[in-house]
């Protein structure tokens, strides 16, 4: 969609990245880093600066002691912290449980590995887990199950719950958690986020993945970390040696000193708060639906008022005739499931979601 919104001149909201600054004292760090020498390969498991850092905080946020020696392992992105996780603990012919609409690593990360996906639906208009449903497609091949929170696409977010009913299956059937929480900072509506690290005997099963981009308006650094028991890590790690080996070492150092400013990443969540309502009071009184959006940075709208025709088709026609890319979220269920739904993402300056409501306002 970025590929057509860039060959029409049209406003893209479709790939889900910030168009905001990355803190100018950060760039600075990194630059100070890379003048110092320090220019060579990190540690394969990741520095111990940007480890520790990663500790305090999941201690402050989740009140989670993680031993930063064996719990936490920096990778390329979320992407690889996934895959590497994947890649760890799925072998040919292990089911996983994953929710469509699903990011769309996750699918061929696990048959890369010899896994089967099954793939569930997560339940319209609110995008919730049918925790009965999940319980009677497990079988004993089942490995893992993975989860999204804040979700993308859907900005759906789980709750107490959710996680309390992932426990009690995850413990019944001995499953592993591969919980993706990279939006965890970019959560509204007062709610809170819910981690798997929160959960003692979830934590005990679980790997929790992270990004750097997502928090930091940094998507192109692509630093993220997998938490995970001693266990599991070391497993990851067999996994992530082979993959990466080790990340940038000037961007961890600096991801680390500036992880000890304790304003780094406050506001983050109020930041697109206001966004996500901008964008928002926009879109009232159009002819657009507007979807439940608790997190994350993107927002689903309905268009079944405007046409009936499918999401690819709407997508692309709104792109080439009308000039706003988003994505049809058809593209992120394994059977193409239509609902009529585009994502957009409001992580945009203002003045672009002003002409691209303008647009969407006159359909
Ligand atoms: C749900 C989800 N997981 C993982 C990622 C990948 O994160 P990274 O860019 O750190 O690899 C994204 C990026 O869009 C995402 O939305």
């Amino acid at each position: 969609m970025s590929k057509m919104a860039a060959e029409h001149n049209a406003i893209n909201l479709s790939q889900g990245f910030p168009d905001f600054p990355v803190d100018p004292v950060i760039i600075d760090l990194v630059h100070r880093f890379m003048k110092e020498g320090h220019n060579q390969y990190a540690p394969m498991p990741g520095t111990p600066a940007l480890r520790q850092a990663i500790a305090e905080v999941i201690g402050l946020t989740y009140n989670r002691a993680v031993d930063p020696d064996t719990g936490i392992t920096i990778t390329a992105g979320a992407t690889e912290a996934l895959y590497a996780a994947i890649a760890a603990f799925v072998h040919p012919g292990d089911e996983v449980i994953l929710f469509d609409p699903a990011y769309d690593s996750y699918d061929p990360a696990i048959r890369l590995n010899g896994g089967v996906p099954v793939h569930l639906h997560l339940k319209l208009p609110d995008f919730q887990i049918d925790w009965d449903e999940v319980g009677s497609r497990i079988t004993p091949r089942t490995r893992m199950i993975m989860v999204n929170t804040p979700h993308n696409p859907t900005g759906a977010v789980l709750k107490t719950e959710d996680m309390i009913r992932l426990q009690q299956l995850a413990e019944r059937h001995d499953l592993i958690v591969l919980s993706d929480e990279v939006y965890e900072r970019i959560i509204f509506d007062g709610i809170k986020h819910e981690s798997v690290l929160h959960y003692p005997a979830l934590a005990s099963r679980s790997v929790a993945v992270f990004s750097f981009g997502k928090t930091f308006h940094a998507t192109g650094w692509k630093v993220g970390y997998a938490v995970a028991p001693a266990a599991l890590s070391q497993e990851i790690r067999k996994t992530h040696q082979f993959i990466t080996f080790a990340v940038n070492t000037p961007v961890q150092l600096a991801l680390a000193a500036y992880m000890k400013t304790p304003q780094h990443f406050q506001g983050l969540g109020s930041f697109y708060e206001a966004k996500r309502n901008y964008f928002l009071n926009g879109i009232k009184g159009s002819s657009f639906r507007i979807m439940p959006c608790h997190g994350s940075y993107f927002q689903l709208l309905d268009y079944s008022n405007i046409t009936r025709i499918p999401e690819k088709e709407m997508a692309a026609r709104l792109t080439c005739e009308h000039g706003v890319a988003s994505i049809p979220v058809s593209v992120f269920y394994q059977d193409g499931s239509n609902n009529h739904l585009l994502r957009f993402c409001f992580a945009k300056q203002e003045n672009t979601l002003d002409n691209a409501i303008a647009i969407l306002r006159k359909l």
